[in-house]
């Protein structure tokens, strides 16, 4: 095992209460494409269209076009990978508090985490603008053959998934538990993040000002690269099932 490895696993083992802060790449390995780096979704999508609500709200089909050709296939077809499962290990060996993600898939709570902070929503529930009904992604996607964007089945009115899109401010109390649960950490574990979007991106600061060590593990750098106690450059997967011993 190379040091850096080695030393992220000593701290991991002497911590009792982790908090993981993940982001897209964690699910790359799971095939979910990221936003940013090599290949990610911004690079085929324009988010000023994509994921902005100004921009859904006065053309839906745009997204609900890309949800039913990108965003629903990736996600069903995807997995929890080791990363997922060995943060929902590390949570279920009384080690690991919380974890926070900036990802929308879902995968950790398929993977068995409990104490999760979604702070950008979750694309598996859409709702409805009008009503504020709450419906599951399949049904909606198995509506888009007769209609697209697809009507609100008990309203007419327009759904949307229950994710924050530019412009939307983050579920309420998501981002103020999620910087209380970082500043009461030991061990902020970050995870597949170019941390470079705003709230989200103070937790490692905040973390790091209330005394925790910092483990940033990710493909390519980060704008927070210079927090880190330890700086980990390769994929999730294979290093967090190394440094939890999972
Ligand atoms: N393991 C670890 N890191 C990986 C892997 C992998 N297998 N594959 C890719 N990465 C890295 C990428 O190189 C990139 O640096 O994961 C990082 C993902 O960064 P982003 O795509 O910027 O994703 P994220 O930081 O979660 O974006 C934050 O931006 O667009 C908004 O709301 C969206 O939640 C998202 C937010
Ligand atoms: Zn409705």
């Amino acid at each position: 095992m190379n040091s850096d490895i080695e030393k992220a696993s000593q701290l991991v083992a002497a911590a009792s209460s982790i908090v993981a802060f993940t982001g897209a790449g964690i699910s790359a390995e799971s095939g979910i494409p990221t936003y940013r780096g090599a290949g990610g979704l911004w690079t085929e999508y324009d988010p000023a269209k994509y994921a902005n609500i100004d921009y859904f709200l006065a053309d839906p089909a745009y997204y609900w076009r890309f949800f039913k050709e990108v965003r629903y296939p990736a996600l069903i077809a995807a997995k929890p990978n080791r990363a997922h499962l060995a943060i929902a290990e590390l949570e279920a060996k009384g080690q690991l508090r919380a974890v926070i993600t900036q990802n929308i898939d879902g995968l950790h709570g398929e993977a068995g985490s409990k104490n999760i902070i979604e702070l950008h929503g979750n694309t598996r529930k859409i709702g409805c603008l009008d009503c504020d009904a709450d419906y599951g992604i399949t049904e909606v996607y198995d509506r888009l053959e007769q209609a697209l964007p697809p009507p609100c089945p008990s309203c007419g009115g327009r759904l949307k998934p229950r994710v924050v899109f530019f412009g939307e401010s983050l579920p309420a109390g998501a981002m103020e538990n999620a910087a209380l649960a970082a500043s009461e950490c030991d061990l902020l574990l970050v995870v597949g993040s170019t941390l470079e979007v705003y709230p989200a991106a103070s937790l490692p600061g905040i973390a790091k000002q209330n005394g925790a060590n910092v483990i940033i593990v990710n493909v390519g750098q980060t704008a927070l690269d210079h927090l880190a106690d330890i700086r980990i450059d390769a994929k999730a997967g294979e290093v967090l099932s190394q440094i939890t011993g999972s």
